[in-house]
């Protein structure tokens, strides 16, 4: 219980007034840091104090480092919620007791008394999700009521990966470079209103019926345009209605679940996968993932309205990465993008492809900070760019004639764009170990600055490396909430 309390009050120019229950401590800019991270300290949380919602969301393409970010917050949060997406993404965290890697299932599942829920906006494969729930068990974690699934999330089914292995083969050369987990064909039927939900699974008639009327169609199709044999609907649904009994007990209404918990004066944590340039509205389409990775994608994703939620975090890598295909245009293809590659590891979890690498794109992130109306950033693998000799930043495109300072919709032009890229000193030492926003290398404070000046965003937390101490904690992510700051002003 509880949340994120004391948090920043009022944020003027010269100083912050953080309330901790009664009380209120003034602390200048100098100290603002020190003062900050007693903020994200769960010990200092309080009772009764009002208490936010946050969501966190990709800036980029995905794999910006979300999962440590949500791994780190999730402990000032009483619920966390994943509210787009299904097994496509993946992220590993590492604790004292080992090393742990999700797909579906939120990481706030590590910590007791956390609620966690797949919401209705999810796709979920039910083998995939018992695997994940029987491989986390295995390692110790355990998963009952704590893990709530929505009863209006779709189900991912066998003939979805079929006709997304057939469409990525046909396409050739144009191809999306799918996770290949089924997830645009089962979007697609969740759109044409054939989709089956976790709630027909809890209903072997309805669900036999609806199995039975879709493999009419979907048959011929998987026949007749791809050659390949049909499902039948029998095995189809033994399957199936055998992942029932395992799932049944996690079954909820996620939007009341959620709408009670805030009454309760909860914290919720909506945690994004994928990321902004991935949204099938927002991103670059068609090279996109079938779902709204944006923040909007947090309500539709969950049944919680707009007013409900309190910041945005967005979460960007130093540098940019790209899983799969699409345009790129800050991409590189020489020794520096195989150095990025190789220095941040740079492998799909879920995949295990190599992640295309490049600089860090201010139109991209730009774009981002609009959509999703982020509050403020975290970037991360920033130790990943210490010891290059200069670094450069996207801040245009050119595309014939035409000069773009903001992000183009156009396919072709991402495509056929050339970056035109400003240039800032690079730094020798290492930031793997430093502590605080202070110690960090005066071109590293210049590259942060710079990222906050071009995005117009601040610039809140700082991942130097992927244990979850290597984090520096510039502000509470929810000190820029407008509610926050009315309420200060109206009390001042
Ligand atoms: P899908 O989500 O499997 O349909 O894949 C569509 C596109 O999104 C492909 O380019 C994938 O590589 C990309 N994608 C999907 N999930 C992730 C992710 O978690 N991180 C990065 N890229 C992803």
């Amino acid at each position: 219980m509880g949340g994120w309390a004391p948090y920043l009050l009022t944020n003027r120019k010269t100083h912050t007034s953080i309330t901790f229950g009664s009380g209120t401590l003034i602390v200048s800019g100098q100290s603002l840091f020190c003062a900050c991270r007693l903020l994200l300290t769960p010990d200092n949380l309080q009772e009764g104090s009002p208490v936010p919602n946050l969501v966190v969301v990709g800036c980029q393409w995905g794999d910006e480092g979300k999962g440590k970010i949500v791994d780190i917050l999730a402990h000032h949060a009483d619920v966390i919620v994943r509210f787009q997406g299904g097994s496509n993404a993946g992220h590993t965290v590492v604790t004292r007791k080992g090393t742990f890697v999700f797909h579906l299932i939120p990481s706030g599942i590590l910590s007791r008394g956390k609620q966690c829920v797949l919401g209705n906006g999810v796709v979920i494969d039910p083998g995939a999700l018992i695997e994940e729930m029987d491989r986390l068990r295995g390692q110790g974690v355990r998963i009952g009521r704590n893990l709530a699934i929505s009863q209006r999330a779709h189900l991912i089914m066998p003939y979805h990966k079929a006709i997304e292995e057939a469409s990525e083969r046909a396409r050739g050369m144009k191809r999306i470079g799918t996770t290949g987990k089924g997830i645009g064909p089962a979007y697609v039927d969740k759109m044409a209103r054939i989709g089956i939900r976790i709630e027909d699974l809890l209903a072997p008639s309805i669900f036999r019926q609806k199995v039975e009327e879709n493999l009419v169609e979907i048959n011929l199709f998987l026949e007749q345009v791809y050659h390949m044999k049909g499902f039948r609907a029998e095995k189809v649904c033994r399957e199936y209605l055998n992942y029932a009994p395992r799932i049944h007990a996690h079954v909820v209404d996620d939007s009341l679940l959620l709408h009670t918990a805030m009454q309760q004066g909860q914290a919720i944590l909506f945690e994004g996968a994928q990321g902004t340039h991935l949204d099938v509205d927002l991103g670059t389409y068609p090279y996109v993932t079938s779902s709204n990775a944006c923040a909007g994608g947090a309500c539709t994703g969950t049944g919680v309205g707009p007013t409900k939620i309190d910041a945005v975090l967005g979460v960007t890598k130093a540098y940019t990465t790209r899983v799969g295909s699409g345009p790129f245009p800050s991409e590189l293809t020489d020794a520096i993008g195989e150095r990025l590659q190789e220095r941040g590891n740079e492998f799909g979890s879920t995949t295990g492809r190599p992640r295309r690498c490049g600089w860090l794109d201010a139109l991209v992130l730009r774009y981002a900070v609009r959509v999703n109306g982020c509050s403020s950033l975290a970037v991360t693998k920033l130790d990943v760019l210490d010891g290059m000799k200069e670094l450069k930043i996207a801040v245009a495109y050119q595309h014939g004639d035409t000069i773009y300072t903001d992000m183009p919709a156009a396919h072709h032009v991402l495509t056929e764009c050339e970056p035109i890229y400003e240039v800032l000193p690079g730094w020798k030492a290492s930031t793997s170990k430093v502590t605080s926003y202070k110690a960090l290398p005066r071109e590293a404070k210049q590259y942060l600055t710079r990222i906050e000046e071009l995005t117009e965003c601040p610039v809140d937390l700082i991942s130097t490396g992927s244990r979850r101490e290597q984090i520096l904690i510039l502000r509470n992510p929810l000190a820029h909430t407008r509610s926050r700051l009315r309420v200060a002003q109206v009390s001042a």
